[in-house]
């Protein structure tokens, strides 16, 4: 043995994870320092809807940090994917890539569909790009089944103030909740 590999220690870090609804002092923490910058109108302004009851951000916290987060609409412009009674959807789950594989999207996605059943929801959809089969993976492990697709080109202007173009083809899951 080297001195360097006599130098290894090895231990295991154990984190407790709390599934809750995003507060204004997460906005900046979701940013994860400068990774998600680009997307502070995007998060303000889903906050700002949550305040009116049309959005409900969820985020997974270890420690006062959110480190997963899971955006739900339940009432937008197409009321076939989200009328604030019957349809709702979820957008924008990501999870920081340190806690990935270890189970807190699915926890995620299993507290979005809680609270939607409890507000009497009964059809959830979520898009998933076309080069992402693991996260489509997931969702259909979850019970989700691709009911549509969509071109998936829509804009945001980002913290510079710059609009920004996004065309990513996706499928649309969907799943009852009944
Ligand atoms: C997709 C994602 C939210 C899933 O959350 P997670 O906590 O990693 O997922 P879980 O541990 O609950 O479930 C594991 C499953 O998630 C999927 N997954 C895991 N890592 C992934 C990654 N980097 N990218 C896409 N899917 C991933 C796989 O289906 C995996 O199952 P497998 O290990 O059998 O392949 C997370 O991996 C992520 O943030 N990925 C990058 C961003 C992304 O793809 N977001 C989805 C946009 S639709």
């Amino acid at each position: 043995m080297t001195a360097y590999e006599d130098d290894i220690h090895h231990f295991s870090v154990h984190f407790t994870l709390t599934i809750r609804q995003a507060q204004r002092e997460d906005m900046r923490k979701l940013e994860w320092r400068g990774e998600f910058s680009h997307l502070r109108e995007l998060f303000e302004r889903s906050y700002r809807e949550q305040l009116f009851g049309r959005r409900h951000l969820l985020v997974a916290d270890s420690g006062g940090y959110p480190v997963g987060r899971l955006f739900i609409l339940l009432n937008g412009h197409n009321a076939k994917r989200a009328n604030g009674s019957t349809h709702a959807y979820l957008y924008s789950l990501q999870v920081m890539s340190l806690f990935q594989g270890k189970g807190v999207g699915t926890r995620l996605i299993d507290a979005a569909e809680a609270l939607l059943r409890q507000r009497g929801f009964a059809v959830v959809s979520i898009a998933v790009a076309k080069d992402n089969p693991r996260a489509q993976a997931l969702y259909e492990r979850l019970g989700y089944v691709v009911v549509d697709e969509n071109e998936g080109r829509w804009q945001y202007r980002d913290h510079r103030g710059k609009q920004q173009d996004v065309h990513e083809p996706c499928w649309i899951l969907e799943k009852s909740l009944r």
